[in-house]
């Protein structure tokens, strides 16, 4: 099948060729050219993108392949090696708002619609087949990566003014949030839209203003784990997490009106203020935001002066905080990350995105790393009953032209 070669090409212009072929097939006619946008792992910094944070994610080399024609008309036509099953999808720009949005293509649809909220309206129809090559559910941002993609494919065909990778990624946002309706953070677009090869994104989620992080493992490996639990979709957890922030927030203004994010104030800060905050479930999860900024600036610091040691102690501890005080770990992901913890050669553990299931992200040394499959493989199919999947990656770039 097309969608396993695209997944097992040797590289990126392998894949574009694929892309191509299967392009020229199902449209009957030749793509305008093929992009690439990545799906994202968060090394730190988890639940505080929306608390106005710090983020510390890196870009994949998995992601999502798009490949485009501009039309002379308003048609757009969408199809999906991975949902191949579901045909083209027709649709058109001046009616998408109206249509039922139950399929894959909410995300592109919506994309073309916040181009036009954002002042940037798509000036003619397309023709777009993309193929994912994120493993299925694995809260490694499949759907940020496609929103980025579709803007990438959408910038390289119409070329709008003002529309850069930084803009793009509002762009998939503004989409997500309110076409498809996730009131989720920044992190996710920004990674896949920005990230760099080999290094890892130090985000400030209040100003955009952004660092690429050389990530020197000095040898140690990135290895993802997915749970493969069934994830279903935790929207309504996430957007109550974020009221409870918001409710912490609104309480610690009797005291610091001008405060706009949980993130402003520094641990020592926030034990001064906490009895602000009668109710333990939404003084927990403000003591994670706030203690979560601190462990990510100290972390990417510590990276950055190359105490890998450090860092890993930052992410291990960002797991016990998001296990205990925000609650948005489950057991899955604690048995993946505690049985990392005592696995020689591990660095650092925790679970990555945005919980309840997904992956956790472990940085291991470099020998260590075959022991280290086997033993966390062997130990969650006998306390969960399946098994979990295992990717050694590396850092890529952010979304690109690939021919
Ligand atoms: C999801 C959201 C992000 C972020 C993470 C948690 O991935 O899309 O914006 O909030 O959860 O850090």
């Amino acid at each position: 099948m097309t969608e396993d070669r695209i997944r097992n090409a040797a590289d990126e212009r392998e894949a574009a060729l694929e892309m191509r072929l299967a392009f020229r097939e199902i449209f009957g006619e030749e793509a305008d050219g093929v992009v690439f946008a990545p799906g994202r792992v968060n090394l730190i910094g988890e639940h505080i993108d929306y608390n106005g944070g710090h983020v510390f994610p890196c870009a994949l080399t998995l992601g999502t392949f798009g490949a485009y024609r501009r039309r002379d008309d308003c048609v757009m036509r969408f199809h999906s090696l991975n949902f191949a099953g579901d045909g083209i999808i027709v649709s058109a720009i001046d009616t998408m708002e109206e249509e039922p949005r139950e399929d894959w293509t909410k995300y592109t649809k919506g994309v073309v619609w916040a181009f036009g909220q954002k002042g940037h309206p798509v000036g003619s129809g397309f023709d777009f087949l993309c193929c994912g090559t994120i493993p299925n559910k694995s809260g490694l941002s499949s759907s940020a990566s496609l929103e980025v993609c579709m803007g990438t494919a959408l910038m390289e065909m119409f070329g709008p003014d003002g529309v850069d990778q930084v803009e793009n990624a509002l762009i998939g946002q503004l989409a997500e949030n309110r076409f498809v309706g996730l009131n989720c953070g920044i992190m996710d677009q920004f990674a896949s839209a920005n990230g760099k090869k080999d290094h890892a994104i130090l985000l400030d989620c209040a100003t955009l203003d952004y660092r690429h992080v050389p990530l020197d493992l000095s040898g140690a490996k990135l290895v993802i784990i997915n749970t493969n639990k069934p994830h279903e979709l935790v929207d309504s957890a996430y957007n109550e997490r974020r009221a409870e922030c918001e409710k912490a927030l609104e309480l610690l203004r009797a005291e610091r009106p001008e405060l706009s994010a949980l993130c402003e104030l520094t641990p020592e800060e926030f034990d001064a203020m906490e009895g602000l905050l009668s109710e333990t479930k939404v003084r927990d999860r403000a003591r994670h935001a706030v203690y979560e900024e601190a462990r990510t600036r100290r972390g990417a610091e510590a990276l950055r002066r190359g105490d890998l040691t450090a860092f890993g102690q930052y992410m291990n501890a960002s797991h016990v905080s998001l296990r205990d005080l925000f609650e948005v770990s489950c057991r899955e992901l604690d048995v993946l990350a505690e049985t990392a913890w005592d696995t020689p050669g591990v660095i650092g553990a925790r679970m990555t995105g945005g919980g309840f299931g997904g992956c956790t992200v472990n940085i291991v040394e470099e020998d260590a790393v075959e022991g280290f499959i086997e033993r966390v493989g062997r130990k969650y199919l006998e306390t969960i009953g399946y098994e979990a999947s295992f990717y050694v990656v590396t850092a890529g770039d952010g979304a690109h032209r690939v021919d």
